[in-house]
Order: C-alpha cells, then structure tokens, then sequence
C-alpha cells in the first residue's frame, strides 16, 4: 500500500457552523483545504481501525472529486469499508439511515444544503456519528481545534473508484461498497408508512406534484411516488439532479420553488405540492392554494401521529428548535407530552431523540423529523402528509383550519436579511444585547415585555450549555421577536428575524400573515434599527 503522508499548514477558517463546514467551491478547491478538513475529522475521532463509514453528497459540483479523496484518505487512515451512495449521491437522511442500519461508524456528508451549486456555488462537509445525527458540538469543537494545528494528512495513492457502478471493490485494504442510493432509504419509509392506503387515495383521483429542484431527491421521490405509489410520471418536477441545480436555489420555500407555488396557486392546481432542498432534509407543504408554514406543519403531524402505522402508539414528546413558532407546544400540552425547546440545528435534538425523550422534531426553517432517523427529512414529510390525508381524506386546507379552530392559530413569519456586513450585523446583534437587562416591563403600544435574553440551553440528557443561541423578546400577549445571525451562510452575514403572535379566536384566522403580524414587524425594526443599522429597506427573503 502506498500511503502518502502529507506535510500541511492549517487553515484558520475551518469552524464547523450550524451545519458542518461551508464554504464556496473556490474555497474547497484551495490546495490542501479539504484535505486537512477531512484529516481534522478523522483526528477528533477514536477507534475507528477497520470500522465503516458512510459517504455521500447531494450531486452538487465538486462531490464526485471530494468523494475520491475521502476514499482515498479514508483508506489511508484506517477505515475497514465505506458504503458510498451510486454516483456519490445520498440524501442526508439516506446517510443517516444509513449509517443506522449498518451500524456504521460514522458518516460523512456532502452538501451545502440549501445553498446554490456549481463552480462558484457553496459546498460543505458535514461528519455525522454512529447514532446518524450531526456531530454534537463536542465533536465540531475538537475538529476545529485540530484544524488549527494540523501539520500532516494521510492519503493513499490508487486510482479513483468507478462511483457509478454498483458493487465491492477496494482502495488498499479497505473496501469499497458502491450502494444503491434509494433502496435503504425506501424500505425504511414503507415500513412508517401506510403505501396501500396512499396508493388507493391517489388512484381514487388525489393529485400531487412533488419538486426535488434538481438536487438530491430526484431519485428518491420518484422511486417512492410515481414507483411505488403508482403517482403518474410527471409527479416528480425537476427530478434529475444536477451539479448546478439547474442555476436554481435549492430551498423548498414561497420563493425558491416558485414554479411549485404557481403550479398550486394557479388553474387547475393539484390537491397538494411538496418541494424539498438540495441535500433531501427540508420540505414545503402546499395544498390546494394554500400554503402550510412549517412550524404548524410540526403540530399538525404531532396531533395526527396516531394515524400513521409507524407512530400508531403514539409520541413521547415534540421538540422545536426555539425560534420555530409554539404551535407545537399547544399539541403536547394537550397531549399531555413534553415539548423540548432547543438552540438552531438539528444536532441539538440528537440527544432528545436517543434517550426516547421526543419522537419528532421540527424547525421554522422547513424541517421536520422523527426518531427514525437522526437527521431533519424531507420525503419523510412528504409521506407523512399523503397518509394524514389518505386516512382523513380532507383537504390540506381543511385540516390545518380544523388544526386552528382546535389549538388557535400561531401567526408566523421570518424575515431574512441576507448579505449584511459582518460588521453592521454584529453591531446589531451587540447593541441589543447591551438593552436586554433593561428591557422586561417596558411597553410598547399594545405590546408588555414579559422577558428578553440571549436563548442559553443546558441539555437535559448531558448536562451540556449551549449559550448565545438568539435574542428573545417575549410579550404578555404570548407574541415573540426574535433575532439571530445565521451559522450556515458563507457571505457576510444573515440577519434572522422571527415573529411569532397567538389567536385564539376561529373568527380572526383569515387574516394576511404579514398584516396579522405588522405592528410585531414594525416594533422589531423600532427595538433593533434594522434598517438603519444593515442598510436595508426591506428583507430579502420572507417565509
Ligand atoms: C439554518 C436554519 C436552521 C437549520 C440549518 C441547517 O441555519 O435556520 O434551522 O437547522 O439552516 O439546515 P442558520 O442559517 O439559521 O444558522
Ligand atoms: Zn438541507
């Protein structure tokens, strides 16, 4: 075997964010960069010799290169076999349920997620343990830290592996199994879900379309809907992924999926849509001109879990990442459950779902889960819907109004205010946290303050603090704002702001989102002068 050991020099910007390490391609492709990222991870790790790792990406430029050189170092350092997905290509949950069913090691996952594709797009890697879930902070903490004094990678020199053909082969005395990319992940989904039922509802005349947005899904959605539920082919939009996506953004909302949107708000529209992101984790619910915002999309599965074969015993508990909005909250209470509220990133359910704490989770950001696997998925969503459906056969819009008149309504929104300079960003962020201590008590027009602070988290499975994880600003009326600046963007920064209002009353449900939620908007702007302090008159992006 020839391994080649590697003298490096570290590179100081290699701090995972929200999601493991993100960086534009040009970034990656730096000599040595992903190289000393990867021996980073591979150095915060213990007792793999002869273990297995899983590998894939979501088919976005640059993964089939990363990918032999994970091979190659992974050979070089020790592993004893890597599952690889057919072409590279593995969603994020397929990763984790992968590395679930195999009992692998641990994984390593290629994506920027959301984040536009191609040779000026974004890419990322992201290591997940042998629960499936995202490294826990600990693990981030310690690869960062190798990141930085890292002086020598391991790579074993061999030519590159034939990712598109399935089967067994070997890099020096590791295997390599080239997998098939849908069929673990489609017999997990069959064994949640009701397929006959949702077969027979859609045959009965229910139509749906599914956008994959020319990222990772493609396959996987149409394998489970035209496939095996006899959805018509076509279902699937934009279903063959690409490095590039297509020049798209792959994110599953009201205006990335934009040709979803029109197909459900326009003539003829089917009776539901669902778009998911660029690595699978993420979905958008729509129903027949209608759309359903992600956080009432957790309740709603939360209060019909027990019409789903595989949640049929019911839930143990919710968790929402605690800027996504309380609906959720109002289910366990009825449910008599508890309901976690945890920083931003799904690592931070990890625990919750382990010890049996929760069985699903959800954030704003349009993810949902469960305790199937250990990551936020997309198609899993998608599947939840059809059955809920299936089972109730209502419409969409009939079941969340039904859903309010129930619970009440939690208006929702967020506004991203991407591309701010860091600088302006920060003096934001800081000048609010300098007004927090005295901020409780004071009222503006209708609104009390009830409590303001920086969301600080002690996990309740290992006693671990998480701090400085967003400000909140809660009011009397049970109305919230709250900011914080993004850990997944890779240019400036990204202002967060969440509004969040309760109504009880059936009567005023009807109301326009942003017009329900104005005066909340406007005292936001008042209490952190963001227009003044970013630049910006306006957000970029509202969902
Ligand atoms: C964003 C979302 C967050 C999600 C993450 C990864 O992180 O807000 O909910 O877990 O992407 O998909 P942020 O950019 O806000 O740090
Ligand atoms: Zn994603």
């Amino acid at each position: 075997m020839n391994i080649h050991k590697i003298a490096t020099q570290p590179f100081e910007d290699q701090k995972p964010g929200t999601s493991g390490l993100r960086k534009q391609v040009p970034v990656f492709q730096k000599r040595h960069y992903l190289e000393n990222f990867i021996q980073s991870i591979f150095d915060s790790l213990e007792g793999y010799g002869g273990a297995t790792l899983v590998v894939g990406g979501d088919g976005r430029y640059y993964n089939r290169q990363a990918i032999q050189i994970i091979l190659k170092m992974a050979a070089a350092n020790g592993f004893g076999r890597v599952l690889v997905g057919q072409g590279g290509i593995l969603s994020t949950p397929a990763v984790s349920a992968i590395i679930r069913k195999y009992q692998a090691f641990g994984g390593i996952i290629l994506s920027a997620s959301h984040n536009p594709g191609g040779p000026e797009g974004d890419f990322g890697v992201k290591y997940n343990t042998g629960n499936g879930g995202p490294a826990p902070e600990k693990i981030t903490d310690a690869i960062y830290a190798r990141s930085r004094e890292i002086e020598v990678y391991q790579i074993l020199e061999a030519a590159d592996i034939d990712l598109d053909q399935l089967g067994s082969s070997s890099l020096g005395s590791m295997a390599v199994e080239v997998i098939d990319s849908v069929a673990d992940y489609a017999e997990l989904m069959q064994s949640l879900f009701d397929f006959d039922a949702i077969r027979d509802y859609i045959r009965s005349g229910f139509r749906l379309a599914v956008d994959s947005m020319h990222a990772v899904t493609g396959p996987y959605a149409t394998q489970l809907f035209e496939t095996l539920l006899g959805a018509p082919a076509g279902t699937v939009l934009n279903g063959v992924p690409l490095e590039d996506f297509g020049g798209g953004h792959p994110d599953p909302n009201l205006v990335y999926a934009h040709e979803l949107v029109e197909l459900l708000f326009g003539d003829r529209a089917p009776d539901f849509g669902a778009a998911s992101d660029g690595d699978g984790d993420r979905n958008m619910i729509l129903g027949h001109h209608f759309f359903v915002t992600p956080s009432d999309s957790l309740a709603i599965l939360a209060a019909n879990a027990t019409l789903v074969p595989g949640y049929r015993d019911g839930i143990a508990g919710v968790a929402r990442s605690m800027p996504t909005s309380a609906a959720a909250d109002r289910v366990a209470a009825k449910l008599g459950i508890d309901c976690y509220e945890t920083p931003t990133g799904w690592k931070f359910f990890g625990n919750l779902l382990d010890v049996g704490k929760a069985t699903l989770c959800g954030e704003e950001s349009f993810g949902t889960g469960s305790n199937h696997v250990r990551e936020k998925d997309g198609l899993w969503a998608v599947l939840f819907w059809l059955n809920i459906l299936a089972v109730r056969q209502q419409s969409v819009e009939d079941i969340v109004r039904d859903h309010w008149r129930t619970y009440g309504r939690n208006y929702y929104s967020r506004h991203d205010y991407e591309g701010v300079e860091s600088d302006r960003a920060n003096t934001l962020v800081g000048n609010l946290r300098d007004r927090l201590g005295s901020l409780k008590g004071q009222t503006f027009g209708a609104y009390t303050v009830d409590y303001a602070d920086d969301f600080s988290y002690t996990d309740p499975v290992d006693g671990s603090i998480s701090q400085k994880q967003g400000i909140r600003i809660g009011f009397t009326d049970g109305s919230r704002i709250v900011f914080r600046l993004s850990g997944t963007g890779t240019q400036g920064a990204t202002l967060r702001l969440y509004v969040e209002s309760y109504e009880p009353d059936p009567s005023k449900h009807d109301i326009e989102t942003q017009t329900a939620l104005g005066d909340l908007i406007q005292l936001a702007d008042e209490l952190a002068q963001i227009k003044a302090l970013t630049g910006f008159d306006r957000p970029t992006v509202i969902t």
